[in-house]
């Protein structure tokens, strides 16, 4: 039968099609920006038809309304990365959090959640009958393959994205058409402490390194400060509209490339239209499963591979926290330590963690003597390189513990120092 007919067959009004999900199910919802909104409004339209449904997302850009209270007995969440939709429900106790790392997803996802629902979001079918997962590709794909039933919401405002990134007609069972805006994330306005962290970064980028950025007003401020630099590549589990403009500078060519030479290459992407037309059809963009894109052993072939992070607070050993204020889970370690490690292992690599020396308007420091009650090590001090804020850079990597806490102490906010250094002799006299 020509893909066609299958797809005419296969075609199905949203409400209709969020009827396949039963109580009980477990349910992953395509990451990030990627999200299916149709499919997801029309599912907690109709919450009342369900109970106890396993939601499972990582980054929910959406309004996860699955996460309100009133919803507490219909739906329950697995967040795999906390974001500002989630926060209060994980906080609250009616959301879980699973800590894992974003490369092991789609083998956690074939080997043991084995999903009975996939809500994907894709483009329209090409001349083949095949459907590009457009901006979210990560761990959609994979739960797709994996999943008993897949339900596709088919949208002409998804870019076609190239790479490992299509899904056949074939293997959808439900489709629901809907055009509809795609979530977008517009670019963070930023401030002199971020600029000035940007330009410490990019201090330390080379011409031909390849980048790896992460999500925020940080790696924003890197890009715009990268626009002297030559022929660098990016190999990024997902970047933004700052990509483009260093494509368009002629910064970004991925000329110097070992590992999928020419070609961007991404799992998801967040940004504006701009981004998302930019990505559509382009031959210079590939998209892929995480567990290819975040594999260290993928990672590490690219040499000179500069990996760009934040995070929330160092200790004086160096140990990084990313995704937790004490107890409070704010985030997730998402692919931080799959690139870290692959930028150790990289030839010429380096692994930069970048913040600002203060939060919560200056009042507290984020460099610290200990760590708080409660807060889980994302990088281990065996890993970290670099750490940047708006005072300087700290190289760690293989350097003595009394070498890495003086050089913590020389980038922290000054009002913070005297204490710092306090502690420094007590610990080091
Ligand atoms: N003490 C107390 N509160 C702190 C703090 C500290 N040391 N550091 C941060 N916070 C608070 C902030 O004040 C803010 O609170 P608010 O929301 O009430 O204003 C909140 O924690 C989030 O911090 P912020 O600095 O605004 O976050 P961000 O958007 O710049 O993201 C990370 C920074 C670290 C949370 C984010 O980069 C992350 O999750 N990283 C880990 C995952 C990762 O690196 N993935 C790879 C690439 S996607």
């Amino acid at each position: 039968m020509y893909w066609q007919e299958l797809y005419q067959q296969k075609l199905t009004a949203a409400d209709q099609a969020v009827r396949q999900i039963k109580s009980g199910d477990r349910v992953v919802v395509a990451h990030a920006t990627g999200e299916p909104t149709v499919l997801i409004d029309e599912m907690v339209k109709n919450a009342s038809q369900y109970e106890n449904v396993e939601m499972i997302h990582m980054v929910a850009m959406g309004a996860a309304e699955y996460c309100k209270p009133e919803f507490s007995k219909n739906f329950h969440h697995n967040s795999l990365f906390v974001g500002n939709s989630t926060r209060q429900a994980v906080a609250e106790g009616r959301a879980e959090f699973t800590p894992v790392f974003f490369s092991e997803i789609p083998q956690w996802l074939r080997t043991e959640l084995w999903p009975d629902v996939a809500l994907i979001h894709v483009s329209p079918p090409d001349e083949h009958g095949y459907c590009s997962f457009g901006i979210s590709v990560d761990y959609t794909k994979p739960a797709a393959e994996c999943a008993k039933t897949v339900i596709a919401q088919v949208n002409p405002q998804m870019p076609r994205t190239l790479g490992d990134s299509f899904i056949s007609v074939e293997d959808i069972d439900y489709i629901v058409e809907a055009d509809a805006p795609l979530i977008e994330l517009a670019p963070p306005k930023l401030t002199e402490v971020e600029m000035a962290i940007g330009r410490n970064c990019a201090s330390l980028v080379r011409d031909g390194d390849t980048l790896q950025l992460g999500i925020g007003a940080i790696p924003d401020a890197v890009l715009m400060c990268l626009k002297d630099k030559k022929d660098l590549g990016i190999h990024s589990e997902m970047f933004s509209d700052g990509v483009v403009d260093l494509v368009e500078a002629g910064v970004i060519t991925n000329r110097r490339k070992n590992v999928n030479p020419g070609k961007s290459v991404a799992a998801f992407l967040m940004g504006t239209r701009r981004l998302y037309d930019y990505v559509d059809n382009n031959p210079a963009v590939a998209m892929y499963p995480v567990d290819y894109v975040n594999d260290p052993r993928v990672i590490c072939r690219n040499d000179n591979l500069v990996s760009i992070n934040s995070c929330v607070q160092v200790d004086l050993m160096g140990q990084v926290v990313s995704s937790s204020v004490g107890l409070k889970q704010i985030s997730g370690v998402g692919g931080q330590v799959d690139f870290v490690r692959g930028a150790n292992m990289s030839r010429g690599g380096r692994t930069i963690m970048a913040m600002p020396s203060t939060a919560a308007h200056g009042k507290f420091s984020k460099i610290i003597p200990f760590l708080d009650k409660g807060a889980a090590v994302t990088t281990s001090r065996n890993d970290v390189d670099y750490v940047v804020t708006e005072y300087g850079i700290a190289q760690l990597r293989w350097k003595t513990l009394r070498d890495r806490a003086k050089a913590l102490i020389g980038i922290a906010h000054p009002d913070f120092r005297p204490r710092l250094l306090q502690e420094f002799e007590t610990r080091f006299r």
